[in-house]
């Protein structure tokens, strides 16, 4: 067998790799991103995934595959659903099911319009363990006005109602920081708090679905500007205070600071880590393997094993290229190191 770079990677000393400018293979991946679908069913104002012409998605039975493949060799992994609205997938309940069965522990992120009492009941008997509900704000008009559509903030709110009679899966609440709701992070964590849910934030990035571009925030309707900052720094320094004090807020501390840069240069690097081909790994709907979403794959699952593909030369080329990436999003939830 051929000796890959990521093995020599394992056998050289840190200071070799430290000079070469690269992180040491960090082992095995322990978080798996799993976008199911890039189908949607929202035309969100953030988010141009909804745009894509999906192709020839992977089947039921090809992902169960790749499932076992990643437990014989990386073990009881986490695994997140996200897409695209991965609840457009029929099978996402027995994808579920299949992955826990198989010692995973099982996360899905939700825009929550397609969750009628039936696919809830569905969803908690799949063993999802938690559920991160999309909602850009406390009342209608935020909610909706980023996510493009009237009624969407109804349709979350109904679905909250159902998820909360059944035990599993937990909800923790997404919310994407943007310059319309800044006055409703606070509300946002007390009422998550009052309904016995946790809370994480995002911050607004690059356009989802769109190619990177560091002048992204100028043009942006919904980025922050710099009237906004001194409101939304106190909002960031509230958070920071009940994290503190109780940990229904998951961001860690270290994220919510560094917010407070980022909102005023989002595009000038944090010198941060990011987590991209290390702990973490990424799937597309179409069997790609990538190392992030934002940068090309490293192979397909329906053609090579997934542990060549992660040793291989062109993953640690990808790697070299996340140590020395100055893009922020790094900051992000999927991303960060400690969240
Ligand atoms: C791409 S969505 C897929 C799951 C589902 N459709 C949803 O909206 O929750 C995954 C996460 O990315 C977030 N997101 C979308 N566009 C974003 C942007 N431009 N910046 C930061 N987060 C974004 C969503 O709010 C969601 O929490
Ligand atoms: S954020 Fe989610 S719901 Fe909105 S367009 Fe993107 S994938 Fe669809
Ligand atoms: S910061 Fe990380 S997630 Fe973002 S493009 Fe670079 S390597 Fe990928």
């Amino acid at each position: 067998m051929s000796l890959f770079m990521g093995d020599v990677a394992r056998f050289i000393d840190d200071s070799v790799l430290e000079s070469l400018k690269l992180r040491p293979v960090a082992g095995l991946p322990t978080q798996i991103h799993i976008s199911v679908t890039d189908r949607c069913c929202l035309p969100c104002r953030m988010c141009d995934i909804w745009k894509i012409k999906p192709s020839d998605e992977m089947s039921t039975g090809e992902w169960k595959g790749v499932f076992d493949q990643i437990a014989h060799w990386a073990g009881a992994v986490g695994l997140n659903f996200a897409g695209g609205e991965p609840f457009l997938r029929k099978d996402l309940p027995e994808l579920t099911r299949y992955a826990t069965s198989l010692g995973f522990s099982v996360t899905a992120n939700t825009n929550a319009t397609l969750l009628s009492e039936a696919r809830v009941a569905e969803i908690a008997s799949s063993g999802l363990d938690i559920l991160y509900v999309s909602l850009d704000g406390t009342t209608a008009d935020t909610h909706d006005h980023a996510r493009g559509e009237a009624g969407t903030f109804d349709k979350v709110m109904a679905a909250l109602e159902r998820v909360d009679k059944v035990e599993k899966p937990r909800v923790i609440v997404a919310m994407i920081i943007n310059r319309i709701n800044i006055h409703q992070i606070k509300e946002m964590a007390e009422w998550t708090l009052e309904r016995g849910y946790q809370v994480v934030y995002q911050p607004l990035f690059n356009t989802f679905g769109q190619s990177y571009d560091p002048n992204w925030y100028l043009s942006s309707e919904l980025f922050p500007r710099e009237e906004d900052l001194p409101a939304l720094e106190e909002a960031l320094d509230y958070l920071i205070k009940i994290k503190e004090a109780d940990g229904h807020v998951c961001n860690a501390v270290g994220q919510l600071q560094e917010m407070k840069r980022y909102f005023r240069s989002p595009s000038v690097s944090n010198g941060l880590p990011c987590n991209a081909g290390h702990s973490d790994l990424s799937l597309d709907p179409y069997g790609n393997l990538l190392l992030c979403f934002w940068l090309p794959p490293v192979g397909d699952v329906r053609k090579t094993p997934i542990p060549w593909m992660w040793n291989s030369f062109a993953s640690q080329r990808r790697r070299w290229e996340a140590y020395h990436c100055p893009r922020t999003c790094n900051m992000l939830n999927c991303n960060f190191e400690h969240v």
